[in-house]
Parts: C-alpha cells; structure tokens; sequence
C-alpha cells in the first residue's frame, strides 16, 4: 500500500474554491494524460472524459493511444485490462475499492480446482474477471462481442464460460451451444424485478423494454432489445420509440438522455425500491476529487506481475482480433 492509500484519499484536502474540472483538464495536459470512462459512471465524469465507452471500446481504446498516463474511471478489472494492453504506460484508477461482485464471484484457486474437472475445454472468460483468471483462459469476451467470440469456435469445441450465468445462459441460447458456465453474477443486474418492470410497462405500453445481458432471464425475455451498453446507448438513439424502460446500470440513461433529450428513460426498478441498488457501488466510488488527486499524485497505480500479463494479455489480444473481423 502507497503512503498516500494510507493516508486515505478522502482525507487529502483540497481548496474547496478549486475548480476540479479545469485542473483535471491541465493536468491531463501537462501529463500527456487520458481518461478513460465507463458509461457506469457519473455525469460528471462523463463530461469530462477523453473517451466513454462500454468495456469493449474501452480495452480498444487502451489498447490504441499515446497517452503516457491512462486514467481509468471505471472498476479495477478495466484498469487492469488496460495495464496488460499497455504495460508500458502508468494505469491510475481513482479509487482501488472500485471492485466488481462478478469478477468477485469466481475466486483462482477454486476455478484451477473446477478447470481440472474439464481437460478438453477451452476457457472463454467475460472481461469481468481478474487478470488472473484471465491468464487461465484462451479467449475473453465482452458483453458486446460475446456471441461472436463463442461462434468462432466450431460447434463441436467444449467451452466453459466464466464468470457470469445470466450472460453465459444467454449466450447458450443464441448459439445453441451447451457451455459450462460458471455459477456468478453481477449484484446490480440480477436485482431487477420482473414484475416490477412489468408493471411499468402497463403504465406505459409504449415504452421499449431493453436490458443488459447480465439481467436475470425472466427479463431477457419480456425485453425487446438486449445489448451491452453501447448496444442499448445506440438502440434507444436509432429506434422510433420514444420512451424506454432501461435495466442495466443508472449510469447509462445520462448519455441516454444526453444524445435523444426529446425521449424518456425510466429506471428499471429493482426489487427493493429503497436500496437504489441500480447504481454499481463500485463504479461510484469515482468522483472527480478522486480523479484530480489521483492525476496530481499519480495513484493509485495498477501493478500487474510481468508473468500474469504474459499470459493473460494473449486471450485479450485474440478478443481483439476476432472483433476486427
Ligand atoms: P459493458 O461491457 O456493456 O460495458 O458492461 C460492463 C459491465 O460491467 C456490465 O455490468
Ligand atoms: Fe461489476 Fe456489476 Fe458493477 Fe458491472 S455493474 S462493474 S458487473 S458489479
């Protein structure tokens, strides 16, 4: 742990007149920094961010820029994606709590142990993973390219898909294929309620469902659109309809609102109504102290092993080739 991580981020005091997004700016510049965002993230940061994109055009873009520094507001497994595909250049994430429950779900030791059971397979992990488990796999996908990467296999390969059920579940059923999937999911996308949502659309019959494939099947099936978020973002941007009931993370219906102003987006409720667990607590940890304090001072930083990003940027580096094609 750094001196500044035991210090505390949020214990740094800043001047309270500060303009932070001027200063994030300059420092940007000054540092040949970029910042990178997730479509999860607040409206703010969005704002300010040099790229926004889902986790598929973001490990593009980290992949791609000539940047010194990239800055990562999103959760740690993008920060890492992007320090395998850049090992050369400093990753900072604002805040190193910014976690994921999916990647989570599917511990090293335990996947080595399950992977034993399944010599013939091939591994094709989600980019939700740690970089560890990516170093186990042959191929990862995104939410964006999943059915692609799964199809470039012949119908006769064994896959196990980790880490998410709802995802791999989906995935089996547009591909006909039978994947062993491993058994996790992310905490904000199997919150939704069905008969909630359903109920909303009563309210509003002309509304379009759409969700993120990390949702439940119930609500994959009442949806008339399923994509990873840049899918949603461009769906509800080119479809007739004017109003839209959006279960995946909150942070999405900002750029939602901000490229068709005209329409409306309603939050998918979740099942209880008090929790606001459609927000990721994880991706909002980020805030814009966070992101100047972590440009100034240059952490927290992302360290990966040279051994692990030998071996986990192969599958990410096939990812990226397949979506080309
Ligand atoms: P996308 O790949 O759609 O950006 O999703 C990332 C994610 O974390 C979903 O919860
Ligand atoms: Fe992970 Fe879920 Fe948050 Fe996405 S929304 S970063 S899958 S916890």
């Amino acid at each position: 742990m750094s001196d500044l991580e035991d210090k505390g981020f949020l214990d740094i005091k800043i001047d309270s007149d500060i303009d932070l997004k001027n200063e994030i700016h300059e420092l940007k510049v000054k540092k040949n920094a970029i910042l990178l965002a997730h479509y999860y993230q607040t409206g703010d940061i969005q704002d300010i961010a040099d790229f926004v994109g889902d986790s598929l055009q973001l490990s593009q873009k980290a992949a791609d820029n000539n940047a010194d520094i990239i800055l990562f507001a999103g959760v740690h497994f993008m920060a890492e994606t992007a320090k395998i595909l850049s090992p050369q250049k400093k990753v900072l994430i604002p805040d190193l709590k910014a976690g994921c429950s999916l990647a989570d779900s599917i511990p090293v030791a335990d996947f080595i142990k399950f992977k034993e059971n399944y010599s013939e397979y091939i591994v094709i992990s989600y980019v939700n993973t740690t970089a560890e488990i990516k170093a186990l796999s042959d191929v990862i996908c995104t939410s964006s390219n999943a059915v692609k990467i799964v199809e470039s296999f012949p119908k006769k390969q064994k896959i196990i898909f980790t880490p998410d059920r709802n995802l791999g579940n989906y995935i089996n059923s547009k591909t006909n294929r039978n994947m062993v999937i491993w058994d996790g999911a992310c905490h904000v996308h199997e919150q939704f309620s069905l008969e909630k949502i359903l109920a909303l659309k009563k309210e509003n019959p002309d509304a379009k469902i759409i969700a993120h494939p990390e949702c439940k099947k119930p609500i994959l099936i009442v949806s008339d659109f399923i994509g990873s978020t840049a899918a949603l973002l461009n769906f509800t941007i080119k479809d007739f309809s004017k109003k839209f009931i959006v279960a995946t993370e909150s942070g999405i219906l900002y750029q939602m609102q901000k490229n068709c102003p005209e329409k409306i987006f309603i939050p998918a409720p979740p099942l209880d109504s008090t929790c606001g667990c459609n927000d990721c607590n994880f991706m909002k940890l980020n805030t814009l102290k966070k992101i100047y304090i972590s440009l100034k001072y240059e952490q927290p930083e992302i360290f990966i092993s040279e051994e692990i990003i030998k071996k986990a940027v192969i599958p990410i580096h096939k990812m990226l080739e397949i979506s080309k094609k």
